[in-house]
C-alpha cells in the first residue's frame, strides 16, 4: 500500500491529484513536525510531502525506510539532504514555476501605483490631507519597462506590460528569445538609461549581488522607478535610499530584503520605512491562493508520474528520465552507482531468467545512474532479489502492472 504523509498544510489540490490516481492512503498535518514525532510519521511512508519548515536531514531520511519519493510543495529544497536522498534512490521534486504569474501581477500593479505616486497619496489622505494634483503622476501606457533577468518571471512581466501598452526592454546574461515586441538590450547600462521603470528578476548569489548600486542608479533616468521582487541581495539599499532622498529615483517597491524578519512580530529593519512613494511588502510576491493550489497540483502530479511510470523529469537531485509509454508487461526501475558493468549485469540477470527486454532508458548524473527497463512478463521475487544483489545497486523496484 502506498502511504502518503503531507505536512505543513499542503493545499488540498495535492490530495485531489493523489486520490484521483488511486492513492487514497493520505495523512495530512497542519504544521511541520520535529524530533520523534516526525520520525514516527515518516517511518512507513512511501511519499513524504513537505513545505519549507520540515527538515528532512540524513537521520530522518535514514529512518524513512519505506520512502520512495519526496515532494517539496514549495520552491526551495535546502531543507532536504538531497545527496543522501539520491544515495537512497529517492527522487525529490519541487514546484519552481507555480508562482510565476503571481509575482508578475504584483510587479505590474506596483509599476502602475508608483507611476501614479499612489503610496504617497494614500498616506497623505490617511493623515488628513487632500492633495488633489496631477503633479508627478503618469500613465503606464507608452513608458519603457526595463527587465533585468528575462527568465520565467521576467518574460511573463514583459508580456503583461506590453498588453498595457508599455515598451519592454530586457537585459539577460544568456541569449533569450524576446516575446512579443520586447527588445533585448546589449548592455545593462543601455537598459538603465532607456527605462522609466526597472524591475529585477535575477537569481541571488555573488554574480548578482548589488546589481543596483550607486553607479547603476546614477545610470538611470531622472525620476525612474525601481522594483525588486527577486532576491534581497541584488539591491544596495543604502544607495537606493540616497537616490530616493535626492529625487533621482522617484519611487521603489521592494518585496525582498538583504535581511528579512524571521517571524510576524519581528519588524523589518530598513532605512526605506516611512519613505514617500515606497512600497514595502513581506516577501509575498509568489504568495497567492492560486499559486498554492498550482504548487499542490504540480508536485503531486510529478510524484504520481514517478510512482506509476518512473518518470523523474525535473527532479532536483536525480538523473532525469521523461515519461515513456510502457513497451512491455512490467517496468523495472534500477538506481545504481555510475560504474562500468552495471547495465551488463542487469541485462545478464534478466537474460538468465528468460526475460526479453522490450525497452530501456538510462540516464546518469555524476556518480549515479537511473535505468528504466520494460520486460515481457511479470518479474518474480527471486529475480527482483537477484537484481537488488547486483554490485552498485542502490534501489530496484518494479512498477505496477
Ligand atoms: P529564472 O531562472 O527563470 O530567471 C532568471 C534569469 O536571470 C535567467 O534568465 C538568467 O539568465 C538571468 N540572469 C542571471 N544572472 C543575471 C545577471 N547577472 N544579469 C542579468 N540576468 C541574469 O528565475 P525566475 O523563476 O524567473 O525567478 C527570478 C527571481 O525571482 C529569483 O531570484 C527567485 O528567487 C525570485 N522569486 C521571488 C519570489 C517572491 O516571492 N518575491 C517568488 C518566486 C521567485
Amino acid at each position: 500500500m502506498t502511504k502518503i504523509v503531507l505536512f505543513e498544510n499542503i493545499h488540498p489540490s495535492a490530495s485531489e491529484v493523489f486520490n484521483s490516481a488511486g492513492f487514497t492512503d493520505i495523512k495530512t498535518f497542519p504544521s511541520a513536525l520535529v524530533g520523534d514525532e516526525l520520525l514516527n510519521e515518516v517511518k512507513d511512508a512511501t511519499v513524504i510531502g513537505i513545505r519549507s519548515r520540515t527538515q528532512l536531514e540524513e537521520k530522518v531520511l535514514e529512518h524513512a525506510q519505506a520512502a520512495r519519493v519526496v515532494g517539496c510543495f514549495c520552491i526551495g529544497t535546502n531543507q532536504v539532504d538531497l545527496d543522501y536522498a539520491m544515495q537512497k534512490g529517492v527522487p525529490v521534486f519541487n514546484a519552481p514555476f507555480s508562482n510565476t504569474r503571481s509575482v508578475a501581477e504584483l510587479v505590474i500593479a506596483e509599476a502602475i501605483l508608483l507611476l501614479r505616486r499612489i503610496p504617497e497619496k494614500n498616506m497623505r489622505v490617511h493623515a488628513g490631507f487632500w492633495d488633489k494634483t496631477a503633479q508627478g503622476a503618469f500613465e503606464a501606457r507608452g513608458k519603457t519597462l526595463g527587465i533585468i533577468g528575462y527568465g520565467n518571471i521576467g518574460s511573463q512581466v514583459g508580456t503583461l506590460a506590453e498588453s498595457m501598452g508599455m515598451s519592454v526592454s530586457f537585459y539577460d546574461v544568456e541569449a533569450k528569445l524576446p516575446l512579443g515586441n520586447a527588445k533585448s538590450c546589449a548592455s545593462l547600462a543601455q537598459l538603465l538609461a532607456d527605462s522609466d521603470v526597472v524591475t529585477l528578476h535575477v537569481p541571488g548569489g555573488a554574480e548578482t549581488e548589488n546589481i543596483i548600486n550607486e553607479r547603476t542608479l546614477a545610470q538611470m533616468k531622472k525620476g525612474a522607478i525601481v522594483i525588486n521582487a527577486s532576491r534581497g541581495t541584488v539591491v544596495d539599499i543604502n544607495a537606493l535610499d540616497a537616490a530616493l532622498e535626492s529625487g533621482h529615483i522617484s519611487g521603489a517597491a521592494l518585496d525582498v530584503f538583504p535581511v528579512e524578519p524571521k517571524s510576524v512580530e519581528e519588524p523589518l529593519d530598513s532605512p526605506l520605512k516611512g519613505k514617500d512613494n515606497v512600497i514595502l511588502t513581506p516577501h509575498i510576491g509568489g504568495s497567492t491562493q492560486e499559486s498554492q493550489e498550482n504548487i499542490g497540483r504540480e508536485v503531486a502530479e510529478k510524484i504520481v508520474s514517478y510512482l506509476q511510470n518512473g518518470a523523474t523529469k525535473s527532479a532536483v537531485n536525480f538523473p532525469e528520465i521523461s515519461y515513456l509509454p510502457s513497451t512491455g508487461t512490467q517496468r523495472i526501475i534500477h538506481v545504481h552507482k555510475n560504474v562500468p558493468g552495471t547495465m551488463a549485469g542487469l541485462s545478464n540477470v534478466l537474460a538468465e531468467h528468460g526475460f526479453n527486454i522490450s525497452g530501456q532508458q538510462l540516464q546518469t548524473r555524476s556518480e549515479f545512474g537511473y535505468a528504466m527497463t520494460d520486460v515481457d512478463k511479470p518479474i518474480t521475487e527471486p529475480v527482483l532479489k537477484a537484481l537488488r544483489a547486483l554490485p552498485g545497486t542502490l534501489r530496484c523496484e518494479t512498477l505496477p502492472l
